[in-house]
C-alpha cells in the first residue's frame, strides 16, 4: 500500500495516444473556450438542486434533465434520465474506442441546502466570479467538478470526432443525502456499468498549487436520538423537580459519548480501526501542512481532537463523533419557563477502515440505550451510512492519473486521504471490482456545505486540461 509520493511516473505510453497534433488541437480548444465554459457552468449552478428538501424536488429533476441535455450536446450517446425511488440518475456513454479501456465517470448534480442564506455575499444560485473564484452552491461540490469532465469530453469529441477511451457517465442526485438509491442500482446493473476504472472528481487538492490524488475516504454513520419525558410541555414552576427534563437528559447522554480528550466512549468503537502504519504517519508529516494557518482559517481559539494524533491523522485516518444538531424547548428570543416534552439530537460518526457502519450503529444504539435513564422514552433512528474506502495507489490507473495531473497542473500530485465520505465509492469497488481514481480539484477553503461555496477557476481550467490528458493516458493502457 501507500508508499507516499509516487515514484517517478513512467513516461507516456505511445500506443493509443492521439496524434500529437490532435492533442494540441484539443488543448488549444480548451484554452480558447474558457469564457464560454464559465458562462455555461453558471447555468448549471443556477438550478437549485437541493436533494434534502422536498420543496426542491422538481428543481432536482430539472437539473437532471439539464445535465442530460448537456451530455447529449457534448457528444455522449444513449443519454437517459433514470428514475429511482428518490431523485433520478443520469446516464450516457461513448463506446467506440475498440480495444481501449472503459472509464466509468461518477459525479453528483445535487447540492446541499444554502442556509444561513444571509451570510452569502452573492446569491447562492446566481454564480458570481470574484478574484478568480466562482461562488455558488455546488461550485466545487460537485457541479463544477462534473463540468470539468464535460468540457474535456467536449474538447476531444469536437476536435477529433472521438474519445481516446470508452466512456460511461453515471450521475446521481442523492449524494448529499447518502446515495441510498444509487448503491442498489450499481449492484443490480453491474454488467451495464462494467468498466476498467471508476473516475471521480469530488474531492479536494491538498492546498492551492498542490494537486492531489486521494487514496482514502472516511465512512459515515448518522443517527437521530429522540427523547420524550411527558405527553406535553409543562410549567417549570408547577412541575420542576417532579419529572425528568428530556433536554437535561439529552445533554447528559450526549456528554457521555466522548471524553474530554476527544476519545469516543462507546464500548468497542475502536476495535476494528486499522492502526496507522509508521510509514503512513511519516508520509502525512511530509505534506506541507501548516497548523497555524488552519487554526486561523477556521477561526478556532484552539484546535481539538483525539489525543496522541496529529491534525491530518485525526482528519483522515481516525474515527470521530459529532453532534450535528439538537433542539429542545424554548429557543426563541426572551425566556419561557417550560419543561419541554421532547428533545432531539442528530449525531454522526466518521468511520475508517475496517469499521463497519452497521456494527458501529449497533454499538451506538446499545450504549445510548444503556446510559439513558428510564425517566424518558427513547427512540433511536438510523439515518444513512457510508463505508470507509481505501485503495492501493500503485495501480496503473492511479499512475496514469498522476501523469495527467502532472501535465495539466505542471506539478506532480501528492497522495492524500479525505475526512469526508462518498458513499458509493466502496460500492463501485466491490460491485464492479475495479479501481476508483479520486481526481479532485476542490480546495480546503472552498466552503463546502457552508455559505460562499466557491471553485477556483485556475483549478477548473487546469482540471479540464488534466482530464483531457487523463483520457489519453488511459488509452495507452491495455483494455
Ligand atoms: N464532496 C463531498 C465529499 C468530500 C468532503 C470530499 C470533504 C472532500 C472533502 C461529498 O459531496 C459529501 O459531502 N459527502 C457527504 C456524504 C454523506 C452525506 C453520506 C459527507 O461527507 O458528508
Ligand atoms: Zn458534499
Amino acid at each position: 500500500m501507500a508508499q507516499g509520493f509516487s515514484p517517478a511516473f513512467p513516461g507516456m505510453i505511445g500506443e493509443g495516444n492521439l496524434e500529437v497534433h490532435t492533442m494540441n488541437d484539443v488543448l488549444d480548444f480548451i484554452n480558447t473556450n474558457r469564457d464560454r465554459y464559465v458562462e455555461e457552468l453558471k447555468q448549471f449552478l443556477a438550478i437549485p438542486s437541493i436533494s434534502a428538501m422536498p420543496e426542491h424536488q422538481t428543481d432536482v429533476r430539472r437539473c437532471a434533465e439539464w445535465t442530460a441535455a448537456e451530455m447529449s450536446r457534448i457528444g455522449l450517446e444513449n443519454v437517459r434520465v433514470i428514475d429511482t425511488a428518490g431523485h433520478p440518475l443520469v446516464y450516457g456513454d461513448w463506446l467506440h474506442a475498440e480495444g481501449k479501456p472503459t472509464v466509468l465517470f461518477y459525479g453528483h448534480y445535487d447540492v446541499q441546502p444554502v442556509d444561513p442564506v444571509d451570510l452569502w455575499q452573492s446569491p447562492p444560485f446566481e454564480a458570481t466570479v470574484r478574484d478568480g473564484e466562482i461562488y455558488a452552491r455546488g461550485a466545487s461540490d460537485d457541479k463544477g467538478q462534473v463540468f470539468v469532465h464535460f468540457k474535456a469530453i467536449e474538447a476531444h469529441i469536437t476536435k477529433s470526432g472521438r474519445l481516446p477511451v470508452n466512456f460511461k457517465v453515471i450521475l446521481e442526485g442523492e449524494e448529499e443525502v447518502g446515495s441510498v438509491n444509487l448503491g442498489p442500482y450499481v449492484k443490480a446493473h453491474a454488467a451495464d456499468l462494467a468498466s476498467d476504472m471508476v473516475l471521480i472528481s469530488d474531492t479536494e487538492m491538498f492546498d492551492r498549487g498542490v494537486p492531489s490524488l486521494c487514496y482514502g475516504l472516511r465512512g459515515l454513520v448518522y443517527m437521530q436520538i429522540d427523547m420524550r419525558g411527558t405527553k406535553g410541555d409543562l410549567h417549570s414552576g408547577s412541575y420542576g423537580g417532579v419529572v425528568a427534563n428530556p433536554a437535561n437528559v439529552m445533554a447528559q447522554v450526549l456528554a457521555q459519548l466522548k471524553d474530554r480528550s476527544g476519545t469516543v466512549k462507546i464500548p468497542g468503537f475502536y476495535d476494528a480501526v486499522r492502526a496507522l502504519r509508521d510509514e503512513e504517519r511519516a508520509e502525512f508529516r511530509r505534506l506541507p501542512f501548516n497548523e497555524v494557518s488552519v487554526k486561523k482559517y477556521l477561526g478556532a481559539p484552539r484546535l481539538f481532537g483525539e489525543r496522541g494524533y496529529s491534525v491530518l491523522e485525526r482528519m483522515w485516518a481516525r474515527p470521530t463523533l459529532d453532534v450535528n444538531g439538537m433542539v429542545a424547548g424554548w429557543t426563541g428570543e426572551g425566556s419561557k419557563t417550560v419543561i419541554p416534552a421532547t428533545a432531539m439530537a442528530k449525531v454522526s460518526m466518521r468511520i475508517v477502515p475496517n469499521q463497519d457502519p452497521v456494527a458501529i450503529a449497533e454499538l451506538f444504539e446499545a450504549y445510548v440505550k444503556k446510559i439513558t435513564p428510564k425517566t424518558v422514552d427513547l427512540k433511536i433512528t438510523r439515518m444513512h451510512g457510508a463505508m470507509p474506502w481505501m485503495t492501493d495507489f500503485d495501480n496503473i490507473y492511479v499512475q496514469a492519473a498522476g501523469r495527467a495531473i502532472e501535465k495539466g497542473f505542471g506539478k506532480r500530485p501528492v497522495f492524500t486521504r479525505e475526512g469526508g465520505s462518498i458513499p458509493v465509492v466502496a460500492t463501485f469497488q466491490e460491485a464492479l471490482n475495479v479501481p476508483c481514481v479520486l481526481f479532485g480539484f476542490g480546495l480546503p477553503d472552498d466552503n463546502l456545505h457552508a455559505p460562499n461555496e466557491k471553485f477556483n477557476l485556475d483549478n477548473f481550467f487546469q482540471g479540464i486540461l488534466a482530464s483531457a490528458f487523463l483520457y489519453q493516458e488511459v488509452a495507452g493502457i491495455k483494455g
